[in-house]
């Protein structure tokens, strides 16, 4: 009852200020408050993040919002480097992948083994979740959701007009590309942006090779792996896509790549599956307008990118809230509208895939196959740590700007970056 009478003063209080909960807004008047600090500013992003503030705020605490635009967290990252330079961490934080264990190792992240025993986190996620949250055997992450990055999107009406069946292999993705070339419609929506360029490189290294193999490469920087004539295949491929694109070199935004697919400006589109959800936002609907498929060549592989809270210790006087929103996290009900929402799929092994569309379904089914079947991300920091990211995609992004320079040279390049980043002595 008392935390009811709190809410609804705490609400009235909120339009006062003229600052209502959606989208998430600044809660300055409560206590206690959480600042969040993420890169969900795409419309149904902002969507997604405003059910978390809401259900938050049921539990009487107050969501902060700390956007930062730029896709893959590209700006997010920075900020949180200098405001934690600054000592001004916010409690909470999007730190995904191999982040949560630089971060973790420096000793600022809150260890939520409480959170997690009581709520048996460790029968309920999925393992390679469990792993992905815990550093030195200490849960230090909050998860919420998993998302595909090998996604085809594909344009139904227009398949069906010119009777084209959505791909399965490089070769049919080949000859569809051509078909849709000849009836004058541009194969593919794809932005040049660094992080853009290494999802679709890195579903290529997928198609074909396999999750080891994409291991091999990313994870493990094997300087052999990229001398190999598979690599070499991957990047001549990258190449040729290119001519497929609308415009070769173009920096967009990723929700501006979907728009352009959403405005038929291309019949498909290779992205996370949060593209779905924008295309829902814009009534653009699922199995109606466009379909998901995977990456030809990745079949069931599932490439993936998870989400992740981290919370910032500080002087420890927002344990509690914290620890409110890292339990809220992990249920099933906000795992569900939440995911729903962002077109990611729950980190739980006992969600129901028949309550999922069809995108979702086939992502969290081919999840639930287990770590043989998943590549983790380059571009999404699961592979490896941000610098090294940084570097991989930098030669990767030059490759495909630059058309005087060969695969066999960018193969050389790789090589030599991956004998520097071996030396480090934490791999
Ligand atoms: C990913 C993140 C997604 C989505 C995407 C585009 O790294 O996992 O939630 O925000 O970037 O910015």
């Amino acid at each position: 009852m008392l935390v009811k009478i709190r809410q609804v003063w705490f609400f009235v209080a909120l339009v006062v200020l003229n600052c209502l909960p959606e989208p998430v807004c600044q809660a300055a008047e409560a206590d206690p408050t959480l600042q969040v600090l993420h890169w969900w500013t795409s419309p149904r992003e902002r969507k997604a993040a405003s059910l978390l503030a809401n259900r938050l705020m049921d539990e009487g605490v107050a969501w902060k919002d700390v956007g930062v635009p730029g896709g893959a967290g590209i700006g997010a990252g920075k900020v949180l480097k200098s405001r934690v330079l600054a000592s001004d961490a916010p409690e909470v934080t999007q730190i995904i992948g191999a982040s949560i264990r630089d971060w973790a190792d420096l000793g600022f992240l809150l260890e939520l083994d409480k959170v997690a025993n009581a709520n048996k986190w460790k029968t309920a996620f999925f393992p390679t979740i469990q792993t992905l949250i815990q550093y030195r055997h200490h849960v230090v992450a909050a998860p919420l959701g998993i998302h595909r990055i090998n996604t085809l999107f594909y344009n139904r009406k227009l398949f069906s007009s010119l009777k084209l069946a959505a791909p399965e292999s490089w070769n049919d993705l080949v000859n569809v590309a051509a078909k849709l070339k000849t009836a004058g419609i541009k194969p593919l929506a794809q932005s040049s942006e660094p992080w853009q360029v290494a999802t679709l490189f890195e579903n290529l290294i997928l198609a074909e090779n396999g999750p080891d193999f994409h291991r091999e490469v990313f994870s493990r920087q094997n300087p052999q792996a990229v001398l190999e004539r598979r690599f070499l295949v991957a990047l001549e491929r990258l190449r040729l896509m290119k001519s497929w694109m609308i415009q070769a070199i173009d920096e967009r935004p990723w929700p501006d790549v979907v728009r352009q697919f959403a405005n038929r400006e291309a019949a498909m589109m290779i992205m996370g599956d949060w593209a779905k959800a924008e295309l829902n936002e814009t009534d653009y609907e699922t199995d109606l307008e466009f379909s998901c498929a995977t990456m030809p060549g990745t079949g069931r592989f599932h490439l993936y990118s998870v989400d992740t809270f981290s919370m910032f210790t500080k002087d420890y006087a927002h344990v509690a809230a914290q620890e409110k929103l890292a339990r809220l996290i992990g249920t099933s009900q906000m795992q569900n509208e939440y995911n729903a929402a962002k077109g990611s799929v729950s980190v739980r092994q006992d969600a129901d895939p028949n309550k999922m569309d069809s995108c979702a379904r086939a992502s969290w089914s081919d999840f639930a196959q287990g770590a043989a079947m998943q590549a983790p991300s380059l571009a999404h920091r699961m592979a490896t740590d941000e610098s090294s990211r940084d570097a991989i995609i930098a030669v990767i992004h030059r490759f495909f700007i630059d058309d005087a320079l060969s695969p066999a040279e960018t193969q050389k390049r790789l090589a030599a970056l991956f004998r520097t980043l071996n030396m480090n002595i934490r791999k």
